[in-house]
């Protein structure tokens, strides 16, 4: 036994990281410790916004959550700030109908937006919050990066290519993560993981490294906690 216990299967472990930026030991467990200390501090709902005219002023850093309707926005929130109810999620897709700023220590503000690709919704209403959204995306001046968030389980569909088509003319960096990897079995996962790798590597505002996640058991929260670091205002 001992070194020479034969590696774990590969399904054994989903991987929170894909092409992961490589670190030493120290170097992840330093980057880790960091992500973990930004989120350690109180996170509180600040603003809900209805109407492009109604924003918040454009001060601090802000990270804003996007995705399909349904593919986890509100609950990935909860789960990184460690909070269960901050954010309002619902097993009913378009749960979200304005944009909910959080404020994170002071040092970082989170939005959890409304969904996008939601056929059932009316198409006044979808107009209204979608169109908040892509309003939002495109001039927000202290939107510092996207966070867009793809259902591990389902394909990537015609509405994720648009936003990151977008993302990428407005040239706002988005951080690509795949959500509810708990109800994906290890090589389904580990295939979806290799092929949204490849799409972000041909996306120029993409960022390289894909985190994988799942709400449900906290897999890659800590990863994304960290990765959000380098943005945040350096706090008092
Ligand atoms: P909208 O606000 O409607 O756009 O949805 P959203 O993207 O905010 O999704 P929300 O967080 O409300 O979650 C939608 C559904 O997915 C809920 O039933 C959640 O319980 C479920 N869900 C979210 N994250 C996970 C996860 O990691 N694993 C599993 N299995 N289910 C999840
Ligand atoms: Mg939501």
């Amino acid at each position: 036994m001992g070194d020479h216990a034969p590696d774990a299967p590969e399904q054994a472990q989903p991987r929170a990281h894909l092409t992961g930026i490589s670190r030493t030991a120290e170097e992840q467990a330093a980057w880790l410790e960091a992500g973990r200390l930004l989120f350690a501090a109180e996170c509180r709902f600040f603003f809900a916004a209805q109407r492009i005219d109604q924003l918040p002023p454009a001060t601090g850093t802000e990270v804003a959550f996007a995705g399909r309707s349904n593919v986890g926005k509100s609950s990935l929130v909860n789960a990184l700030t460690g909070r269960r109810a901050l954010a309002r999620m619902s097993a009913q897709p378009g749960r979200t109908k304005q944009l909910n700023f959080f404020d994170l220590g002071g040092r970082l503000t989170l939005v959890d937006m409304p969904g996008y690709g939601y056929a059932q919704a009316a198409r006044a209403v979808k107009e209204d919050w979608q169109g908040l959204m892509f309003e939002y995306l495109r001039g927000r001046p202290n939107l510092q990066r996207v966070v867009l968030l793809l259902d591990a389980r389902i394909e990537v569909k015609e509405s994720d290519l648009a936003a990151m088509g977008l993302f990428d003319r407005a040239a706002v960096p988005y951080q690509l993560v795949l959500t509810k990897a708990d109800s994906v079995k290890p090589p389904a996962l580990a295939r979806k993981q290799e092929a949204v790798g490849q799409l972000a590597r041909k996306h120029p505002a993409a960022m390289m490294e894909l985190i994988t996640t799942s709400s449900e058991t906290g897999l890659g929260i800590a990863e994304l906690r960290a990765a959000l670091v380098g943005l945040a205002d350096p706090g008092s």
